[in-house]
């Protein structure tokens, strides 16, 4: 060791070196600007961390010149951007339907093999009967995968527990699960996903139970920040779902909403009409229900895997262009209708389908993806103040994010500007 540097790094203390650090050697730093309203590209560009957060982006001449004490971090010539935000998953679950699966290639519907006992109720089943250490675990693991894929931001929906008490359970794990793993985690009470069998032909006490006993608890023990229910025929009626979600607005929660999935039911107008953060999968909507979107600032969340296990349409994307409004992209991770366990893998399939941009593939999934969890001035994207998460990814360009198949992987995962030592393929919480 030489004489300067070296004493610098002996008089200064760990914590406050490791908290002020400059990310340096990039192919280019890419990031929605701080309205979200595009995309900035910094060829070579830098990113100094300082408490967690971003302090500074710009060019790494500059930087270095400014910041010649902060520790320098090696991007190694490759692509950075914001960690990405998966606003709409249901990991919390036991068991798997792959069998289901294997019925529907067949050719049965969802909506048969439903009414026939299998669908969300099986996988209730299935949730209900496991250990909650083992559930627990489940979800903990689930949420390392994510991380090794990018996602240092998750939503996390109840909806397998059916009954409020056993909905409660799932939002009690969820926060067990959650201090585990250094992911921010968004927990999302959805209270109305199937008919649970001991509220068969009381489906207006269960909605009153909901709204007079349930949310105020959740609200209590802070147990979710939002609520969400399934608005479609084989789940719950507009007015079913908004005497929650108008409850639950009430009470404080933000607002979001399974909306025209399988059938056009006037979920996504309810959406816009109480100021939904988002209104989710979309694939019976129409390009009026996309404008009353737009009009409301609710974020229209676009889920391929699940239409694409179902069999069902996306939008084309000079149509949501038309609209005006924001979209996003997400997993839908579920046993059930969505099988799909990366973020980015879901975006290339987007980008093809519904032929969106590389940059418009980058707010769904960081900008765009943060608003529809009401967090986009924290995270998803780099501009200083935000969360320092951000990714270092095995490619050079923007435009290979969508591109390749399977997706391209993290070489590094930053959270609050520290690399948490990412393993090949992810690191089990719990083996
Ligand atoms: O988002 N649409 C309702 N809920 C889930 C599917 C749940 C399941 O099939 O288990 C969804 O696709
Ligand atoms: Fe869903």
């Amino acid at each position: 060791m030489s004489a300067g540097a070296p004493r610098a790094e002996i008089d200064r203390p760990m914590a406050s070196r490791a908290a002020y650090a400059l990310l340096h050697n990039t192919s280019e730093v890419v990031t929605p600007d701080p309205e979200g309203t595009r995309v900035l590209r910094l060829p070579r560009g830098a990113i100094v961390f300082r408490d967690g957060r971003v302090l500074e982006i710009g060019p790494v001449a500059e930087l270095t010149r400014r910041h010649p004490d902060a520790r320098p971090l090696n991007a190694n010539g490759r692509l950075v951007t914001p960690g990405l935000v998966d606003c709409h998953t249901h990991m919390i679950f036991a068991g798997h339907r792959a069998g289901e699966f294997a019925r529907r290639l067949a050719g049965e519907s969802y909506a048969a093999i439903a009414a026939a006992g299998g669908g969300i109720r099986a996988t209730v089943e299935a949730t209900r009967n496991e250990r909650p250490d083992t559930l627990e675990k489940l979800l903990a693991n689930r949420l390392e995968r994510w991380r090794a894929n990018g996602c240092t931001t998750v939503e996390v929906k109840s909806g397998y527990g059916l009954t409020p008490v056993a909905e409660l359970r799932l939002l009690e794990l969820v926060r067990g699960a959650r201090q585990r793993v250094p992911v921010r985690v968004h927990t999302t009470a959805l209270l109305l996903h199937a008919l649970p069998e001991e509220y068969r032909g009381r489906r207006s006490a269960l909605v009153d139970e909901l709204c007079d006993s349930v949310l105020p608890l959740i609200r209590l023990r802070e147990l979710a920040t939002a609520v969400d229910a399934f608005c479609d025929e084989v789940g719950f009626t507009v007015e079913e779902c908004r005497r929650l979600l108008t409850r639950a607005r009430e009470l404080g929660f933000a607002i979001k909403l399974h909306a025209e999935q399988l059938t056009r039911c006037g979920g996504a107008r309810l959406a816009a009409e109480l100021g939904a953060l988002s209104a989710d999968h979309l694939e019976s909507a129409t390009e009026e229900d996309w404008r009353g979107l737009a009009a409301a600032g609710t974020v229209g969340v676009l889920l391929p895997g699940a239409a694409l296990t179902l069999g069902l349409g996306l939008p084309d994307a000079a149509m949501v262009r038309r609209s005006g409004a924001r979209f996003a992209i997400a997993t839908d991770f579920n046993p059930g209708s969505s099988p799909a366990q990366s973020l980015l893998e879901c975006a290339a399939l987007a980008a093809r389908l519904c032929r969106f941009t590389a940059d418009e593939i980058l707010l769904a999934t960081t900008w765009n993806a943060a608003k529809a969890l009401g967090a986009e001035r924290e995270v998803g994207h780099l501009n200083p103040g935000a969360w320092g998460d951000a990714v270092v990814w095995e490619c050079e360009a923007l435009e290979e994010l969508p591109y390749w198949m399977p997706a391209v992987r993290p070489d590094v995962v930053f959270m609050r500007g520290a690399d948490l030592a990412l393993p090949t393929l992810e690191r089990r919480v719990w083996p």
